[in-house]
Formats: C-alpha cells, structure tokens, sequence
C-alpha cells in the first residue's frame, strides 16, 4: 500500500498493531453518529480504512471542500464570516500536508474524514457545519473526478513528448530503410520515418480517446448528497462552475454510483498501453544480435550481473511487462461494477487504488518511452540499409513491373514465385540472374528491371496515397511537424 503525501505505510502498519493491541478504538467510535455504542473491531477498521491510498485525493478533497464552503454561504446556509474561517482552516490544512505534520492514521478511515476532523479540531464548532448537504458519497466523487481530470492533461503532455520524439527520429532517418514485415517474415522494405510515424498515429488516436475520456469526467456529482438530492437548499452549479466542471450530474443516484469514467480511463489507457508494449517489443527485437537495427546507449540500458558481455533493454521490457497490470485494472473494475444495485456501495471504494494504479504505470511508461527515443537508442542506418538488400522483398515489384507492361497480375505472381524458388535453390537473389535469364522466362522484362528492382527504388515507387514512398513519407512528416510547432490541441 502506497500512501503518499508524508504517511509511510510503516506508520499505518504499526497503527494497526497499536490498535489490535488496544481493542476497542477511539477513532472510529468517535466518527459515527451516537447509535454506536462500541467501537470497530481493529482488524475490520484496518479493513475498511482507505486512508492508505486515498490521501492521494487530499489537493482535490480540499479545493472540493473550499467550494462547498463558498456555495454554502452563498445560499445563506452558513455566514461569510463562518465560510471565510473554513476556507481559512482548510488552507491550513493543505499547509500543514506541505510541512509534513498533516498525519492521519488509520482511525481516520478516508481522507473526507481525516480532513474533517483536522478541521474541527482548529476551528470547533464551525468546523462542523462543512458537512452540511453534502455526503462522502457526493464527496469522494468529486474528488476522484478532479483527481483525473487534472492528471488526463499530463498525460497529454506526455503523449505529445513520446510522439515528439518519435518525430525527430522521423526526421533523422526520412532516408533510412528498415525491412517491413508481416508474419514477421520480410515482406517489403520501408522507410523509417513511415514505420515510426505509425506510431505517432497510434498515440495521436491515444490522445484523442483520454480527451474523450475526459469530457465525461469533467461532469460534477457534488450536491446530489448520500443519494437523493438534499433539502438544504444548495447551488450546485456555483460549486460546479468554481472547480471547473463543465456541467453537473443530472440525476442524483446515477452521480454517486457512476464509475463508468474510471472504466474509460483505463480502457484508454489500456490502448495507450498496447501501443507502447508494440514499440516496445519491436525496440527488443531490433536491439538483439539478429536483427541488429538499434543501439542501446548506456543511458537507458542495464548490464548483467554475471555476463559482463550484455547490455539488455530493461525499459523496453518493462514498458512490455507492465501493460498486464493496466489491463487488469481494466478487467477489475469492470466486474467490480457490475452486479452493483443503486445508488453508493462501499466495493466503490475499490475504484481508487485501480485508477491511481492505472494512471501511474501508464504515464510513467510513456515517460519512459519518451526518454528511450530522445536519447537511449541510435538506430544503426548502415545496417538498416544493408538489411532490405539481403532478401526476396522486391518479389512484389518484379510481378508489379509485369503488370506496368501489360501481364495480368496473377499470372506475374506465379511466375515470380517460381523464379523465387529457382533462386533458392541456386543460392542467389533476384539481382543476381541476368537479362538473358529474365528474358527466357518472359519477354516483357527489359534492361529496367535491375534498377526498378533496387530496395530504394522498391520504397519509393510506393506513392500511393499514405505509401511509404519517400516523398509521401516527406509530406506527412512536415503535416506532423508543423503541426508539432505549432502545439495545436489534438482534433
Ligand atoms: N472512502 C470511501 C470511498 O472511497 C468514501 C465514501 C464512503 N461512503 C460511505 N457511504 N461509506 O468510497
């Protein structure tokens, strides 16, 4: 369990034990209303306390709190002066978290309570007027959305720094060639720049999904209260307007049991994901011996304990190896939701560790990508070359300069895959046979065909339109480029 802002789990263990030790608790007993007589079993209090991870939610829980204060006086339920002095006490809490002397333990169960209490410990009697038309359940919705909505624009900016990037390899290498694949057998040699900027697609596809994503997180649930509304005769489009939102949950129930936003968020980033652990898997397969088209620098790249020989790329494989992990978070919530009746249950609380897990491993992956494209790899461009020379992967365009001269196109396949084997089993490339030998199998073939049949000559003559011809590949880098320079918002 992490617990990020100043609380080592360490103290939050200890806490436990202190608390087995002591039997009935103090904390708990004091937070529910006077129908309990005793207090929380220690271990179910430990159960039940998400003070361990929701902490995390302090910045937002406060700023949520702060409009809630504001709205309150605003409608004559509380007093400007009594707003002013909860504002005033909730600053000061968000202060002392900064010291490090905001330091709720387990009692406290969640973070609404821990600053709840804090709160009424420095002002008294007003502190406990905050709650007022307002429930944990309303509450922690708001949190986790503005929670989100704030990390969705990093990861946008993380996403644009990855495919940055990828952008100035593209540019670097808009005359390189690199084999292409399908089956990963060689199928038709390509351009760089087109293979990395497919990438870039994919992530600009990433990009527009999370700000998808986020135009249903921007939606305010506070006020709709435990389920039904509230008779206090709140503004909830003041609370909404003052934290950003762009509008409010229509109907109360579906505001404080709707967690479908954290299912988007992680099947977007669950595809964010997938695009990377591809990236990755291609960096692992071009760093190897075999395929030798990269070059780990020591920036990015580990050793091995006992081989003193290697240099592995750990980061590729991680990015690769935590992809399960945002998938499963997916999956989790998912089948947490799913057999849940209206309006709040407490399996919700289940949400946060899933989207604090899933936002974290995927950002940090995309950083991590980032920097392995900025500076942990120099893509070897003479190998690269070398490569699409040493193989059958112009076979296409022999049967394509058939069709140029008139030869219906299957008929030029099969004569071209007879040519193929003939070659193997002589042990040589189609460059190697002469005109005469082309000309025995088919007299449209002419002097041309050595040079159509160069590897350069192959890429370039693809033209079509989203081609890996060079000059295609030209145009769409400088339409990325120029929109990178620009740093135009996606759509
Ligand atoms: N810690 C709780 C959660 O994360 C807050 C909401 C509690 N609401 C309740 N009715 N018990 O979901």
């Amino acid at each position: 369990r992490v617990c990020r802002d100043g609380q080592s789990p360490d103290k939050l263990r200890k806490s436990t034990d202190e608390l087995m030790a002591g039997g009935v608790t103090g904390g708990a007993a004091g937070t529910w209303s006077d129908r309990f007589e005793q207090g929380l079993h220690p271990f179910i209090e430990a159960f039940n306390a998400s003070i361990g991870f929701d902490l995390t939610l302090l910045q937002e829980d406060l700023d949520g709190s702060i409009a809630h204060a504001r709205m309150l006086a605003s409608v004559g339920v509380i007093t400007e002066a009594e707003a002013e002095q909860l504002v005033e006490g909730l600053e000061t809490v968000r202060a002392e978290a900064a010291s490090g002397s905001f330091q709720p333990g387990l009692a406290d169960e969640d973070v609404h309570f821990a600053v709840e209490r804090r709160l009424i410990a420095l002002l008294g009697p007003v502190g406990k007027k905050l709650h007022t038309g307002r429930s944990r359940n309303d509450q922690v919705g708001t949190d986790l959305r503005l929670w989100l909505r704030r990390r969705l624009d990093g990861l946008d900016q993380d996403l644009q720094r990855l495919q940055g990037a990828l952008l100035t390899q593209a540019d670097r290498h808009r005359r390189t060639m690199i084999p292409g694949y399908t089956h990963l057998q060689r199928a038709q040699p390509l351009c760089l720049a087109h293979h990395l900027l497919a990438y870039v697609e994919m992530l600009e596809r990433d990009r527009e999904r999370l700000q998808d994503v986020r135009k249903r997180v921007n939606i305010c649930p506070l006020g709709a209260a435990a389920l039904a509304g509230t008779p206090v005769p709140i503004d909830r489009q003041r609370t909404a307007k003052e934290l950003g939102f762009s509008a409010v949950y229509a109907n109360s129930l579906d505001a404080v049991s709707d967690r479908d936003f954290c299912v988007e968020f992680s099947a977007a980033a669950s595809l964010v994901m997938v695009h990377l652990s591809r990236l990755a898997e291609e960096v692992i397969a071009w760093a190897s011996e075999e395929f030798g088209f990269v070059r780990l620098s020591d920036r990015c790249a580990t050793g091995s304990s006992l081989m003193p020989q290697k240099k592995n790329p750990d980061v590729p494989e991680l990015v690769r190896g935590k992809t399960g992990r945002v998938f499963g978070h997916l999956q989790g919530l998912l089948t947490m939701i799913k057999g849940l009746p209206l309006a709040y249950n407490k399996d919700f609380q289940e949400d946060k560790e899933a989207l604090f897990d899933a936002f974290r491993t995927t950002r940090d992956c995309v950083e991590a990508m980032a920097i392995l494209f900025e500076e942990g790899l120099d893509f070897r461009v003479e190998r690269l070359n070398e490569a699409v020379e040493q193989d059958f992967s112009n076979a296409t365009d022999v049967a394509d300069y058939l069709v140029s001269r008139g030869v219906p196109f299957r008929e030029a396949y099969q004569l071209v895959g007879a040519v193929v084997r003939r070659c193997l089993e002589q042990g040589c490339l189609l460059r190697d046979l002469d005109l005469s030998a082309w000309k025995e199998l088919h007299p449209a073939f002419e002097a041309d065909l050595h040079d159509a049949l160069a590897p350069r000559a192959v890429v370039a003559a693809r033209r079509s339109e989203g081609g890996t011809g060079f000059e295609r590949v030209d145009e769409q880098l400088q339409r990325w480029l120029q929109r990178f320079n620009g740093t135009q918002p996606v759509g």
